[in-house]
């Protein structure tokens, strides 16, 4: 059990390697885990247009998304920063949608084995999820 949670941590340290982040200079790394066991990652990609700025964890489940994934268990996210990096608002609103019944991983990227622990769900509470 433990170790599916480490696998996806060490794809979103690898992820955060392929970051483009010049003006903020935070990279991030993100891999989701398909229902299906796949593993599917990305990391962060800025713009000199810093609204078009685009997090780790949309491009993954972008990507996941894209290939045909739909169902997904648990999502890692991985920065360099004390305790790791939480979801902004606009990931968490995403993952409400697309993976709600998934479970998220944040660790630092110095200390990949002390991993914090929350679900889309408590990240995100009442969520906005169909147009009525
Ligand atoms: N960022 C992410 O990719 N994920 C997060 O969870 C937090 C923030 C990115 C966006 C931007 O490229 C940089 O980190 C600084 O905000």
């Amino acid at each position: 059990m433990a170790g599916y949670k480490t696998k996806l941590m060490q794809a979103a340290a690898a992820a955060r390697e392929g970051a483009l982040a010049p003006y903020s200079e935070f990279k991030v790394g993100a891999a989701l885990l398909s229902r299906s066991g796949k593993i599917i990652s990305g990391a962060n990609v800025e713009s000199a247009s810093y609204g078009l700025t685009c997090c780790a964890e949309r491009v993954a489940l972008f990507r996941a998304l894209t290939s045909g994934e739909r169902s997904f268990r648990a999502i890692a996210v991985v920065a360099r920063c004390a305790g790791g990096p939480m979801p902004c608002g606009a990931c968490r609103q995403l993952l409400a949608e697309y993976a709600p019944d998934a479970k998220v991983f944040v660790a630092d990227s110095r200390a990949l084995d002390r991993i914090r622990e929350f679900t889309v769900r408590k990240l995100l509470p009442s969520a906005f999820v169909t147009v009525p």
